[in-house]
This record gives structure tokens, C-alpha cells and sequence, in this order.
């Protein structure tokens, strides 16, 4: 089976790379030529554990993986067609902008001469991909061609174990031999028996934006309980585990914290609140979630200042600028809002992150980046452990604490026991404790 993955962006990249390591020859396309001579370099144009081995050896040894920037030359052997080209949220409303979809449709339409499966991998909203199917067909014939939707359930910084051990695969289709084609593309999960879960095409469309707003919404969920229990004397630790060992409720995604980042979780909940709204039903649920979401970080940004007494010139240390850890990406992080919230008040700030300082650089934001997290804590009036890399859960705090007079800790990610930095003599402010 020969595959063609049209979009070099995270879900088309790991995507490509994952099912050559399946065994199937996969060419990924990109119109950017700067990007795709990198690739063809084995040079990964994000930071994503694991992914530059699964590159150099499918690019070198097994030669299963190509890049090409020539979409013509590419799709026209292909047996299945991949979409993963981005859907950004639009400007001005909140939807799913979704040009580069359909430029791709249009191309493939232009270039397939033998029978293939056009999937959408990228998150697109309900209607998208019979949309595909009305384009297409306006050059090919039907019976040459089947779109089927399957959807991605990838995380950054864990995103090749997500492909090859997921917890489900769906395939949206309409009719048995895409079915059938899409299940023996998925053959190799088989062995560890993953449930592939058929589904109309709408119902696939709606299982992903219906996943991810389900965690965002837990997450605001228990962000909420969190500021609750600050209230209370309850620590939310101890609450969300008490609550997730109730099998019905889970004990993932059940972290309290600065809020929902990245690059889905903001931008799918806005999409499928807009979905929503044009079919007149009132997600009332998920907006609360999303206002909550977006109104958190700037409370807690207040609260730092004012517990800290921050003013103008102040100094502070932040921890982390990535969205979450194991990952370079920037967009929508918590972390980052924190810093340009603060540097709004005059507030200098000296920052550390083992990836995402050349991403961070590119922002309109000056930090005083350093080169290690002990140097970002030398003589600031607060910490701010902003994202939880694994680097950060053991520093040597006497160390610290001999640099830093004041000695005041904001754990956003709740990753330290405060009785024991309370021993040393450190003002320790938890989330949610
Ligand atoms: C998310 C989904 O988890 C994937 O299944 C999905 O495929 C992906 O979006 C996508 O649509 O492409 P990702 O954005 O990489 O993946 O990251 P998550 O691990 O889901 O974290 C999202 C945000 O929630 C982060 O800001 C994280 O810090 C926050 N979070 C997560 C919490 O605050 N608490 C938690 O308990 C878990």
C-alpha cells in the first residue's frame, strides 16, 4: 500500500513517519521547498521525542519515507491520500479556517488518475470532509475515489507512542471497501488489539472535536474545584484523586493547573462552540469552559503579583515557556501569557526552558532567556514554575536558596511536596492547595 501525506506540519509529519515505520512507502508533501530539503535531511522542524530517529532511519536505511514539494508527482500512485494540513481558527470569528483543506482537495482532484481513499487527519469541522468529496467529485468520477475521516488523538511530546499504541482508531466512511482498505492499513495494531471503531463519516468528524473539548472541559472542571479548594483549606491533589479512582470519572486530565495551552484544546473548543452555534444548539457548557479557560490565567497572573508585591522593575523567575513538556511549541502557552501579562506591568523576566527558548525568541516578548534553570532563579523576587518538564521536579532548592533572597514559589503545575520547601524556608504557593 502506498500512502501520500499532504501537509509537513506535526500530525502529517509524525503521521508519515509512523506508518513507515508500519512498513508502508509514505511520501509526505509540503510546499514549502526550504522545509521539505530539510526534512529530506532528517532535520525535524520541531522538537517531538523520537522523531529523529524514526526519520533518519526511514529517510537512510529502510527508504520508506520521502518528502517532495511536487503534490502532482507525488498523489498520483498514492492509495490513500492523507490530509493534514492546518486548520487555524479564523481571525475574526471563531471558526476553523479552513483554505488550506480545500486547496488541497482541489489539487488532489487535479491530479489522481487511478482509484485512491482521500482521509482527513486534520481536525476539521462536521460537514468538511463530504465537502472534499463534493470538490473532487466535480473532476472525478465517484466510483474512483472514497473520502473516509480519522481523526489524529496524538499529544505533543508523546506523539509517537500515541500512534502505535492508541487507544482507538476511528474510521468515518461510507461504504465497506474504504472500510475495509482502512483496516488493513491498520493492520499492524492488530497484534495489541486496538479497538478500530467504524462510524459514519459526521460521527468520526464529531468524536474529535467531542474529545478534545471533553478534556478541556474536565480540565476547567477541575481548575475550578482547585480555586475552590484554596478557599477551604481542601488540597485538589487529593481531591482529584479521590474523585479519578471512580473508574466512571478517570484520573486523567484531572491535573489542575494554569489552564488549558497549546495548539488544539483552545482552538478546538472555540471550532466546536461555532459548529454548535450555526446548528442553534447552545454549548453553554463549553463556553463556560473556555471563558473560564481564558480568564484563569490572567487572574492568576494577579495573584501572583499582588501575593509577590510586585511593582514595576521587579524581577521574577519563570520556569518553563513551552505549553507543556517533552515539546518546543509555544502556541497558546500558559506559561508565555504569564510572561506577557507581566512584562505589560514593567515586570523584568528571567526564563529558562530546555526547548523553547529559540521559539519564545521569536515572540514579541523580552525575556532574559538563561541557560539553566538555576542561573533563571539567581536573585528574582518570585519563582514561577510555569511548565512541568521533568528538569524541574528535582532542583537542588538550598542551592537555590542561596541565590535568592526572597525565596517565594509559585508551583503552577503543583510538582513539590510545600511541606517540605516550607522546612527550608521558602513561601510556597501551590495550585488548587
Ligand atoms: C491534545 C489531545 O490530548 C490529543 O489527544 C489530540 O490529538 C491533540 O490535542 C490534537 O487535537 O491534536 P496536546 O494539545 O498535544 O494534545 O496536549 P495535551 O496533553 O492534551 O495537553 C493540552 C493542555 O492541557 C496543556 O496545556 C496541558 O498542560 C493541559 N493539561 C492537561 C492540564 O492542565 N491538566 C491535565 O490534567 C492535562
Amino acid at each position: 500500500m502506498k500512502l501520500a501525506i499532504i501537509g509537513t506540519g506535526y500530525v502529517g509529519l509524525i503521521t508519515g513517519a509512523c506508518f513507515a515505520e508500519f512498513g508502508y512507502q509514505t511520501v509526505c508533501i509540503d510546499k514549502d521547498e526550504i522545509r521539505v530539503n530539510d526534512l529530506n535531511n532528517s532535520k525535524c522542524p520541531f522538537y517531538e521525542p523520537g522523531i529523529d530517529n524514526l526519520l533518519h532511519k526511514h529517510l537512510h536505511k529502510t527508504k520508506l519515507l520521502s518528502f517532495s514539494s511536487s503534490l502532482s508527482q507525488s498523489v498520483n500512485d498514492a492509495d490513500i491520500i492523507f490530509i493534514t494540513v492546518g486548520t487555524p481558527t479564523k481571525r475574526i470569528e471563531n471558526e476553523a479556517d479552513l483554505s488550506y483543506v480545500w486547496n488541497a482537495a482541489e489539487e488532489i482532484s487535479n491530479n489522481i488518475n487511478k482509484y485512491c481513499i482521500v482521509v482527513t487527519k486534520s481536525t476539521v469541522p462536521v460537514g468538511t470532509t463530504r465537502e472534499i468529496k463534493n470538490i473532487i467529485s466535480k473532476k472525478i468520477n465517484e466510483k474512483n475515489f472514497d473520502v473516509v475521516s480519522n481523526p489524529e488523538f496524538l499529544r505533543e511530546g508523546s506523539a509517537i507512542n500515541d500512534f502505535m499504541r492508541p487507544d482507538r482508531v476511528i474510521i468515518g466512511c461510507e461504504n465497506k471497501k474504504s472500510e475495509d482498505i482502512m483496516k488493513e492499513l491498520y493492520r499492524p495494531l492488530y497484534l495489541i488489539e486496538t479497538p478500530i471503531i467504524s462510524t459514519t463519516i459526521e460521527s468520526s468528524e464529531v468524536i474529535k472535536y467531542a474529545s478534545n473539548s471533553f478534556l478541556a472541559t474536565k480540565i476547567s472542571f477541575i481548575n475550578q474545584v482547585a480555586d475552590l479548594c484554596e478557599k477551604v483549606g481542601a488540597d485538589v491533589q487529593d481531591v482529584a484523586k479521590g474523585m479519578g479512582i471512580d473508574k466512571r470519572i478517570g484520573n486523567k486530565f484531572l491535573h489542575a493547573g494554569p489552564g488549558y495551552g497549546g495548539s488544539c484544546f483552545p482552538k478546538d473548543v472555540k471550532a466546536f462552540i461555532s459548529t454548535a452555534e450555526k446548528n442553534d444548539i447552545n454549548f453553554s457548557i463549553l463556553t463556560a469552559a473556555d471563558k473560564f479557560n481564558e480568564e484563569r490565567i490572567i487572574k492568576i497572573t494577579n495573584n501572583i503579583i499582588s501575593k509577590a508585591n510586585l511593582a514595576k522593575g521587579s524581577q521574577v523567575s519563570l520556569l518553563g515557556l513551552s505549553f507543556k513538556p517533552n515539546t518546543d511549541d509555544i502556541r497558546d502557552s500558559t506559561s508565555l501569557k504569564i510572561a506577557k501579562l507581566l512584562q505589560n506591568k514593567g515586570i523584568t523576566i528571567k526564563s529558562y526552558d530546555p526547548e523553547a527558548m529559540d521559539n519564545a525568541k521569536k515572540e514579541n516578548i523580552e525575556l532574559i532567556l538563561c541557560s539553566n534553570a538555576y542561573e533563571a532563579c539567581e536573585d528574582t523576587k518570585v519563582i514561577i514554575i510555569g511548565t512541568e518538564w521533568n528538569e524541574f521536579r528535582a532542583l537542588d532548592f538550598l542551592k537555590i536558596k542561596s541565590a535568592n533572597r526572597n525565596r517565594v514559589i509559585f508551583d503552577l503545575r503543583n510538582i513539590y511536596n510545600a511541606k517540605e520547601l516550607r522546612d527550608i524556608g521558602f513561601q510556597y504557593f501551590g495550585t488548587g492547595t
